[in-house]
């Protein structure tokens, strides 16, 4: 039997999706016909985007790394179909040397355990043949020098979509795991510093450029749809664990 197209009649959260991928995401979702709920920490951004999204969008500030405020949000929801994590903050890389651990732990606040409580919290919620998609980092992969810490949170995400999708079954759940996308996420650097990053992992990879949000969210999309896969880490990077 052939499932239903596109995303007509369902109902996606985007913990996250104020800017870059998860606004993205947001965006492509309600194009095709999702009513969309956006969440990220500044009520003002969450604003901006849902205006930015158009059509059946709404908006709420939660912090989601404050496990009582993600519980209370999805207490008030409602149920959903499909749940995208996409929250992240400024990454804080140092080689191992200079790594103070206790700053160390923190890095896995954000990306890990807020996303383990939107899970948490927010499956319950979902419809029959609804599936969450997290979001990891090619790093997990392919890391760098001074990665120790970034590429370990990437790989307890990995770890933790293909945990998740045995415990929740049959939710599917899935994650993305980006190459360097061109978002706020870097924007701790100055703009030069920046275009230099951009312009020298761009012309090191296959594809001869880095990635843009709506590159990216395409897969979230995918992830949503497809209906077949689950606990599975999609790659979308330009071709970095080739170089
Ligand atoms: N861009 C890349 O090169 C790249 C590569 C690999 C992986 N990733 C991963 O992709 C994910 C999305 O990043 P992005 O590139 O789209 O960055 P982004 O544009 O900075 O988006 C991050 C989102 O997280 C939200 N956020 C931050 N702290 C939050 C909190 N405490 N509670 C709720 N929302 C919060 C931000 O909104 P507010 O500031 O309004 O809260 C924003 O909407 C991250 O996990 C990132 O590590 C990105």
């Amino acid at each position: 039997m052939q499932r239903g197209n596109g995303l007509q009649h369902k109902r996606v959260i985007v913990l996250g999706g104020s800017s870059g991928i998860g606004l993205q995401v947001a965006k492509q979702a309600a194009s095709q016909g999702a009513s969309v709920v956006i969440a990220s920490s500044s009520a003002e951004r969450v604003q901006k985007a849902v205006e930015s999204v158009g059509g059946d969008a709404q908006g709420q500030a939660v912090d989601v790394s404050d496990e009582r405020a993600v519980a209370t949000f999805f207490s008030k929801l409602g149920t959903f179909d499909h749940l995208v994590f996409t929250a992240g903050d400024s990454l804080h890389l140092h080689d191992l040397a200079a790594t103070d651990l206790e700053p160390a732990r923190r890095a896995f606040e954000l990306r890990y355990w807020a996303a383990l409580a939107a899970v948490k919290y927010g499956s319950p919620h979902i419809r029959q043949e609804g599936s969450i998609v997290l979001t990891t980092g090619i790093a997990g992969q392919r890391p760098q020098k001074g990665w120790v810490i970034a590429a370990s949170v990437c790989g307890a995400i990995e770890a933790l979509t293909r945990a998740l999708a045995v415990e929740l079954a049959p939710i599917r759940v899935n994650a993305v795991s980006p190459g360097v996308v061109r978002t706020n996420l870097w924007q701790s650097m100055s703009s030069a510093e920046r275009e230099r990053l951009y312009e020298s992992v761009g012309k090191s990879l296959p594809v001869g450029r880095v990635g843009e949000a709506h590159d990216v969210a395409q897969a979230y999309l995918f992830l949503m749809q497809e209906g077949f896969s689950t606990g599975q880490t999609v790659v979308i990077d330009g071709g970095t664990v080739l170089v």
